[in-house]
């Protein structure tokens, strides 16, 4: 038998398989590397010299459902050609979602990879993301494609010299267990132009990639020095607080001298931010009277507001802004689930914000693309100093994908919501 190995570390792997077909020598095994026409004549060539020598049974081959590609010799003609590909689990998008995203708007399937091309590489999702992003952004998509999001992965082949096998990267793959990718023009993607190779961390977790080091921290970063320019001294509220994003901006805003004031959804986290992230005062959104607890925890006005969540508790938050405040715009996550044309109307607050000579900002993290590694490294480095505390919540199995998600949205999670696969 001839094995064509996809890769070099199952080799061990191939070779237990051949005892199990006991007369069946396994005789050379050479690496896809190239186009696979290219590949398949320049081994039928060799094959033909081996073919000779080697003696194989034609029966047990086709039972095997391996990732390799294997080649049946039977003397000197070639018997069969099992090609068995690749293979990546996704999960499609087949109803687009109504109110809460529900298990049945999603399918899981199983889908060949086709051969690597000149510039291409495999990866194999280690982590993937879970994001609120993903909710409003589905609907945008036609059913039948692949769920939007970005993973950290193992290039485990590779057909372009930058990106080597084993090194780790994080790709806008969607969710599905492997990916063949152009690296140089990998497609439309939301995020990522194309993907990166996870920098050094120190031996801190590669799932950070997708968290306090990759995407949502950056927003933290960007999103709120940026847009709020804090100062020392300045009171600062933060909605979605022991989010991903919303955890990591108050801890920002402490290390730049600010009076810290966080609004999240379960006395869980409530005690969470006051006793380990160390905010001034924290709120339990669905069961405080907001604006009660606003004048009473920031008596002096609020200088910058991190708004995660839009929606009624932002009214309340910037009718108590101070003069010249400052609101970054982050998300609006209290109305992803909601169906648009049938919103609240909105209160008034352009009154406020003329009056009070406010300044709100929305963005996208993306605008500082060319900025990226700034932010990477600066929270890196704040973390190694202790300066910054990052929080997971891992939900194990890409299988479970729906859950985490759905559970992301429920408000189940502490810190960054990511699938282990
Ligand atoms: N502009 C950008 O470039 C950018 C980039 C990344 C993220 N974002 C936005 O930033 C926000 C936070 O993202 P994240 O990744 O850090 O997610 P996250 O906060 O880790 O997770 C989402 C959280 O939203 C809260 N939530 C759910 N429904 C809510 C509701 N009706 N009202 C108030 N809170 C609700 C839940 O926490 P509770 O228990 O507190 O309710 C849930 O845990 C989202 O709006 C997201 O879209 C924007």
């Amino acid at each position: 038998m001839l094995c064509i190995c996809r890769d070099t570390r199952k080799h061990d792997q191939v070779l237990e398989d051949s005892t199990y077909y006991s007369n069946i020598q396994a005789t050379e095994y050479v690496r896809l590397r190239i186009g696979f026409v290219k590949r398949l004549v320049r081994m039928l060539l060799q094959m033909k010299m081996l073919c000779a020598k080697t003696k194989i049974k034609k029966k047990s081959m086709q039972e095997r459902n391996t990732n390799y590609l294997l080649l049946e010799v039977y003397k000197k003609n070639i018997v069969q050609l099992p090609f068995n590909m690749v293979k990546t689990k996704k999960f499609i998008l087949v109803k687009h979602f109504v109110g809460e995203p529900k298990e049945n708007d999603f399918q899981l399937v199983e889908e060949d990879l086709p051969a690597l091309r000149d510039r291409e590489i495999l990866c194999e999702a280690v982590w993937l993301s879970v994001d609120p992003y993903m909710r409003p952004f589905s609907n945008n998509f036609p059913t039948g494609v692949t769920m939007t999001g970005t993973q950290v992965a193992k290039v485990t082949e590779s057909c372009h010299p930058e990106y080597k096998v084993g090194m780790h990267v994080v790709g806008d793959f969607g969710w599905q267990t492997r990916a063949v990718v152009n690296a140089d023009d990998p497609g439309a993607s939301l995020w990522l132009e194309k993907p990166y190779i996870i920098p050094d961390f120190s031996g801190l977790p590669l799932s950070l990639a997708l968290g306090v080091l990759g995407m949502p921290g950056n927003t933290a970063y960007f999103g709120f020095l940026e847009i709020c320019d804090p100062k020392p001294g300045d009171v600062v509220v933060v909605s979605g607080a022991a989010g991903a994003v919303g955890s990591h901006v108050g801890q920002i805003a402490q290390l730049k001298g600010c009076k810290v004031i966080g609004f999240t959804g379960s006395d869980e986290k409530v005690k969470w931010l006051v006793d380990e992230l160390r905010f001034d005062a924290a709120f339990n959104y669905k069961t405080t009277d907001v604006v009660e607890a606003l004048k009473q925890s920031t008596p002096e006005g609020v200088d910058c507001y991190f708004d995660n969540v839009g929606g009624a508790l932002s009214s309340a938050v910037i009718s108590q802004m101070r003069f010249r405040g400052r609101i970054s715009v982050c998300g609006s996550i209290s109305s992803y689930n909601a169906d648009i044309s049938k919103l609240p109307q909105a209160p008034d607050i352009q009154r406020t914000v003329l009056r009070k000579e406010l300044k709100m900002e929305g963005f996208s993290v993306k605008y500082w693309n060319d900025r990226w590694d700034e932010g990477i490294k600066q929270n890196l480095q704040w973390i190694k100093e202790g300066k910054l505390v990052y929080r997971e919540t891992v939900t194990e199995g890409f299988e479970n994908m729906t859950k985490a998600f759905i559970g992301m949205l429920r408000g189940e999670n502490i810190g960054k919501a990511v699938v282990k696969v």
